[in-house]
């Protein structure tokens, strides 16, 4: 599978939610890996939260094979599972506590208690479920992207942004002053298939800059994600596409 990138731009943010949950359908029925697993990383935030509630509706749930799917997350914010802000939450109240998702198919990051502890625990998890492999190879990653250009909790200028070697590391989103546990850019550049979900005018001089990057100007972390054999692709709205 070579590498190649798309951008799609849909008219509402319900026609995005809408398509990406098909996408997440029919990318769960493609011929998967030897184990017949379907591993996706779910992303956090605001914007995939209606492609969850969707695809915890007919006519996308019961064209999943919700056993076989295995919930992993591309990051945390460190807080409780329960907490408004806890990516887990979110995902749990929109979609995991609505489909019949085996429990031990959904890995949550902790994100109570110590962040490093907590990293490297999530990290043994990915090195037990891709037993192996020196990458773990991901069948559907969904990211989002911040204003400031970062994705999962890779923020620009962040140490994490260099690793090599860690599938996952405590970070740190010095805005909200919030700790965050993320996986590292090697681990989503070996994905098979990613898809950023960018909604919003709020967005739109940012996603003109990292899809139209002015020759020196600095990468950002969302630049960062180039798969080495997969697809990614860009599906965002109008709204965030009006600069490009
Ligand atoms: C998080 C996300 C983060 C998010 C962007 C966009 O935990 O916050 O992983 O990277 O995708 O901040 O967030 P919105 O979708 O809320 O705009």
């Amino acid at each position: 599978m070579e590498s190649r990138s798309n951008i799609l731009v849909f008219e509402t943010p319900e026609q995005l939610a809408l398509a990406a949950a098909e996408r997440f359908v029919e990318y769960s029925n493609e011929p998967l890996d030897m184990s017949e697993r379907f591993s996706v990383a779910l992303a956090g935030g605001n914007t995939p939260r209606r492609v969850y509630e969707l695809l915890a509706t007919e006519p996308f749930k019961n064209r999943v094979a919700w056993f076989k799917t295995h919930l992993f997350f591309g990051d945390e914010r460190c807080v409780p599972p329960e907490h408004p802000d806890s990516n887990y939450a979110m995902a749990n109240e929109a979609l995991i506590s609505k489909v019949p998702i085996p429990a031990n198919n959904v890995h949550r990051i902790i994100g109570e208690g110590n962040a490093n502890e907590n990293a490297l625990a999530y990290e043994d998890e990915l090195r037990i479920y891709f037993a192996g492999l020196a990458w773990p190879r991901f069948d559907l990653v969904l990211l989002g992207m911040g204003e400031d250009g970062h994705t999962a909790s890779l923020f620009p200028n962040s140490a994490a942004l260099k690793e090599t070697s860690r599938w996952v590391l405590p970070t740190r989103n010095e805005q909200l002053g919030q700790d965050r546990i993320t996986l590292t850019l090697p681990v989503f550049n070996h994905a098979r298939r990613l898809m950023f979900l960018v909604t919003g005018q709020k967005k739109a001089q940012r996603l003109k800059e990292v899809l139209r990057p002015q020759p020196g100007s600095e990468q950002l972390p969302v630049q960062a994600i180039t798969p080495i054999q997969g697809m990614l692709e860009w599906l965002v709205d109008a709204d965030a596409a009006s600069l490009v």
